[in-house]
């Protein structure tokens, strides 16, 4: 059984997901722990309610804006709590240095488009399905990866396809890229690396 760290920024609901399905999906793996860059996320009451460890680790306000030092401190703080494999899970900082080095290939990341298309600095969140619509592409979707040091340039382990309708705004193709692939796919790639497939 893998220990697993999910780093997060927001809301927190792919992390709900892989909450969701410990013991089903996800059997290889148990989230030990959650890091958040925002004291203010809603995934740390997530956390807390599901009874895992917690820690906000800000790149000010903690780490005096050195992104170097946020980055040790994360992997700090992974190492002690013994995690082997991290999950991205709308974790909207860039990682690097020591942490890439010691967690290479596995380090899971969520983004939500079919990379190679609408991915990169500067694409996350809403951005993302605002780029989509504005292009006009019909068919949209989210892809599990692992990270390097490209901002969504890791190896693919898994994509699905979303179809966009018509009278989509950004906010409601961003739920339904959620519901029909992001809770879909993190669990099971996540499970994939526990489980040394990839
Ligand atoms: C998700 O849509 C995730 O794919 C995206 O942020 C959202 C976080 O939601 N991540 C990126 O854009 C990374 N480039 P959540 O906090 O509810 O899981």
């Amino acid at each position: 059984m893998k220990n697993i760290g999910v780093l997060i920024s927001g809301g927190g609901t792919n992390l709900q997901a892989l909450i969701d399905k410990q013991g089903t999906v996800l059997k290889s793996g148990r989230i030990v722990c959650v890091c958040s860059n925002s004291a203010s996320a809603y995934g740390l009451t997530r956390a807390e309610k599901a009874g895992i460890a917690t820690k906000v680790i800000r790149k000010n306000a903690d780490c005096g804006g050195d992104n170097e030092e946020f980055n040790r401190r994360i992997c700090e703080y992974m190492k002690e709590m013994r995690v082997d494999v991290i999950v991205l899970a709308g974790f909207l900082a860039i990682l690097g240095g020591k942490l890439l080095e010691e967690y290479a290939d596995r380090i899971v990341n969520i983004h939500p488009s079919l990379i190679p298309s609408f991915c990169g600095d500067g694409f996350y969140g809403l951005k993302v399905h605002k780029a989509a619509l504005d292009y006009g592409v019909r068919v949209t979707g989210a892809t599990a990866h692992l990270v390097n040091e490209i901002t969504d340039g890791g190896k693919i382990l898994l994509q699905k396809a979303v179809y966009i309708e018509d009278g989509d705004t950004p906010e409601i193709l961003q739920k339904r890229v959620m519901e029909q692939a992001e809770w879909i796919i993190l669990p099971q790639a996540v499970e994939m690396v526990c489980k040394g497939e990839v």
